[in-house]
């Protein structure tokens, strides 16, 4: 059945499709992942989820290609992450097996949700693992949910693959050094939001975040990696409070086979005037050059390139990530799960 969905003018945002996959953890085992027509979740009003965090996500895309077929990008890295996500928040994480099933039975199960190629949108998957059993004391559950669903999107920014502006955080951390900034749990995301809601206000699309010891280095760009191009080199900030960007990993593979250098180190915001190019990199904001960067501290506005315009490098990484995606161009690693790929 076909959809009612103008798909060029998908933002980013939850659509409500047929089915979610769910599979609880109880006396020790997963079971068999079920599938459910229900958006809601019965839950205990004592569930570590509710009043400890104990939550982790993922989030990864489904893309149709011109031979319509479905290709889930790098899926078993986000079952990696989540199970590291899982180990810092004590929860059981489902096995790489079970994470990738759930997933595939996800997206073929809403098929029809999945964008037509050419209209830039993607199938966005989201699982997501609670801790679910009643606890009061400051505990970890022993009962678990995990449950994907999906969701139609386009573009992360408004501004699609144009330059946006971000601004400098100094006077919030969304993580720290020793937490949970490596790994996705709802808890760094709460801690974000009057971050990002009053960079919005302010009119930035993102915010950067600065080390939160020091205010010296560059972390990261609100729910992405930032990433720069100098001197023929992807500079990318190494952090122990920033969460490995799938896509960030991707695009250090790529820079490396146009023969740019990789640099992952620790990045001093004093570099800032110094880059040729900059950008943001993850799932859902793809790869989105940076155009400006204001620190409000100094007053100061810090223009990357002309402004106005993604820089070369920016754009051949984004060409280059994209056409793998959507099955346009070789995968010669592997990254892609094809469904559908049996008629
Ligand atoms: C805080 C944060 N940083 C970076 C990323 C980008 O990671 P990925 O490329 O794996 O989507 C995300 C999104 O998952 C994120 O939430």
């Amino acid at each position: 059945m076909e959809t009612n969905i103008k798909w060029a003018e998908l933002g980013f945002g939850y659509v409500k499709t047929d089915y979610n996959i769910r599979s609880e953890f109880r006396d020790g085992r997963w079971s068999e992942p079920e599938v459910h027509d229900s958006e809601y979740i019965p839950m205990h009003m004592a569930a570590t989820c509710l009043h400890y965090g104990q939550e982790a996500f993922e989030g990864l895309k489904a893309f149709r290609g011109k031979d319509g077929r479905v290709r889930i990008f790098r899926m078993v890295e986000n079952a990696r992450r989540m199970i590291r996500s899982a180990e810092y928040t004590q929860m059981v994480a489902p096995d790489e097996e079970l994470f990738c099933r759930a997933c595939v039975e996800a997206v073929r199960r809403n098929e029809r949700f999945v964008p037509p190629y050419g209209t830039g949108a993607s199938l966005y998957i989201r699982p997501t693992l609670v801790g679910t059993s009643a606890q009061v004391g400051v505990k970890p559950a022993t009962e678990f949910l995990f449950v994907v669903f999906v969701s139609p999107v386009g573009p992360y920014f408004k501004e699609g693959f144009r330059p946006i502006s971000v601004i400098i955080e100094r006077h919030h951390d969304r993580a720290a050094p020793l937490g949970t900034g490596k790994v996705k749990v709802g808890g760094n995301y709460a801690a974000s939001l009057i971050s990002g809601e009053q960079a919005k206000a302010a009119g930035y699309s993102n915010v950067l975040y600065l080390d939160a010891k020091e205010k010296r280095y560059i972390d990261e760009c609100g729910a992405a990696n930032f990433f720069a191009i100098r001197d023929g080199a992807y500079i990318t900030p190494k952090s122990s409070s920033i969460l490995p960007s799938i896509t960030n990993m991707t695009l250090r593979e790529l820079a490396a086979d146009f023969g740019l250098r990789v640099e992952e180190r620790e990045v001093e915001f004093s570099e800032m005037s110094s880059f040729e190019e900059a950008g943001t990199c993850g799932t859902a904001a793809v790869v989105s050059p940076i155009g400006k960067v204001f620190d409000p501290d100094e007053g100061r506005t810090y223009v990357v390139g002309d402004g106005e315009s993604a820089g070369p490098w920016t754009v051949r990484l984004y060409d280059a990530l994209r056409a793998i995606q959507f099955g346009d161009a070789p995968d010669p690693r592997g990254w892609n799960t094809v469904l559908f790929n049996e008629e």
